[in-house]
């Protein structure tokens, strides 16, 4: 007779949604191709986002602004979408929100020279006001079809802990009934991955209505992210 041993308690753990049904790197997209040739690594990947269609935001930014930093980084940190700055620049949070989020990793401890540091979608939304362009949050049909590059991310740096930062982001790993005043500084299961800390975004603090506001903000944001610099030790 098989020893089935004692029976184990359910694990009980939520997890929170997110994962592109039936999408991984290197599988065929329904309707798509697959999203590099051969075993991804970050520069096929970054070259193959270069060409993206996936959505229509393509037409509308400079250019894909793909994840930079670490291959091996221990801590993967997701904004919401390119800025002004980084859509002229290409690169991720080099404008005034990542000033911000320099200051808050700096006051946790967390070196970003370490980190790898991306978007839940990769192409600048904007619309026109006068000469300026106006940022436009991204639709859930437009993070869900740039998810894929962040679940091919996630596989090659394979973090220790992901970052949210602001409701895009966590929507786009979590599931779109999280809430970040909810659940923030606290470490959840995604599909997409096993440990993920969710905060506010760090343009956020940039939009509080006074010095003291800003203060708090960046209090409470830092405090998050000594939470991630806590489980990296
Ligand atoms: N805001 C973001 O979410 N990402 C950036 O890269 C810049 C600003
Ligand atoms: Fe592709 Fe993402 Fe750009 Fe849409 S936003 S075209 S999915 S890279």
């Amino acid at each position: 007779m098989p020893d089935v041993g004692r029976a184990q308690p359910p694990r009980v753990r939520e997890v929170h949604g997110g994962k592109s049904e039936g999408v991984s790197q290197g599988e065929v997209l329904p309707g798509a191709a697959p999203l590099v040739e051969g075993r991804p690594s970050l520069p096929r990947l970054r070259e193959a986002a270069a060409g993206c269609r996936r959505c229509h935001l393509w037409e509308r930014g400079t250019q894909t602004v793909f994840g930079e930093g670490r291959a091996r980084a221990s801590v993967l940190l997701v904004g919401e979408q390119p800025g002004n700055e980084e859509d002229l620049a290409g690169r991720p949070f080099v404008g005034p929100a990542g000033r911000v989020l320099d200051e808050g990793l700096d006051a946790a401890g967390i070196d970003r020279a370490q980190a790898y540091v991306t978007n839940a979608v990769k192409h600048f939304k904007w619309e026109p006001r006068g000469k300026r362009r106006i940022h436009q949050k991204p639709n859930w049909t437009e993070m869900t079809a740039c998810r894929p590059w962040l679940e091919a991310e996630l596989a090659v740096v394979k973090p220790e802990i992901v970052v949210a930062l602001g409701a895009t982001a966590a929507q786009t790993l979590l599931g779109r009934s999280f809430r970040v005043t909810k659940q923030r500084g606290v470490v959840v299961e995604s599909e997409l991955h096993p440990r993920v800390v969710a905060t506010v975004h760090p343009s956020s603090i940039l939009r509080a209505p006074d010095a003291d506001a800003r203060r708090a903000a960046l209090e409470d944001f830092v405090a998050d992210l000594r939470v991630v610099a806590g489980l990296l030790r």
